[in-house]
């Protein structure tokens, strides 16, 4: 019975390039009966990724593409993904820059969170960016990702207050902390009624 329940859930791959909690919680949501989705691989484009050891201790399926050579990692991660009928791709901490022929093969099927409020902050050093330009408020969103950098439509967001003595280290992880609710939030609100 329960493989029948896992059998009906979407098939996710999830992309990542270090630490890997967002995974991990992607990853243990994905176990509950009522989760939409099911985590069936772990790709990375960084082999000393923290994220790969969780993947392989948890026995879920999961791959190092370096994007030395992009358009031909690219392609592989394609039929790779392809060939285990992976319909959405969840960006969790995603180093690298997707093509635009990437995206296309997935268009709409690629999520990405990201630890601002876009459409401010795109980039990088979010909270560094934030904290200088005294911001009271930041905080993460998930979005859908086009080939665009962090520009594709909002999912969802959420406030994180800027408090006053903070600094970008215990600011990036009170944001962490909302972003694991976050993208798991956001993936019920697009899948539990499918
Ligand atoms: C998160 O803050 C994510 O928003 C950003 O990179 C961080 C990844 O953290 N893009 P983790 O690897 O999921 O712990």
């Amino acid at each position: 019975m329960k493989k029948l329940i896992g059998l009906n859930k979407v098939k996710t791959a999830v992309f990542i390039s270090g630490t890997g909690s967002n995974l991990k919680k992607l990853h243990k949501f994905s176990l509950l009966k009522k989760s939409p989705i099911k985590v069936e691989m772990v790709i990375s484009n960084n082999p000393k990724a923290k994220g790969i050891d969780f993947a392989k201790k948890k026995k879920i399926d999961n791959k190092i593409y370096t994007f030395k050579n992009r358009i031909n990692d690219e392609n592989k991660i394609l039929s790779f993904l392809k060939k285990n009928e992976i319909t959405l791709i969840c960006l969790a901490g995603f180093m690298r820059i997707l093509s635009e022929n990437f995206i296309n093969k997935f268009k709409g099927k690629i999520l990405n969170i990201h630890p601002s409020l876009l459409p401010k902050y795109k980039g990088l050093n979010t909270h560094k960016r934030a904290i200088n330009n005294k911001e009271r408020y930041s905080g993460c969103t998930v979005h859908f990702v086009t080939s665009k950098l962090d520009s594709g439509k909002i999912i969802l967001q959420k406030k994180v207050q800027i408090k006053k003595h903070d600094t970008p280290k215990n600011l990036a992880k009170r944001i962490l902390a909302q972003e694991h609710l976050l993208y798991v939030k956001a993936i019920s609100k697009l899948y539990a009624n499918r």
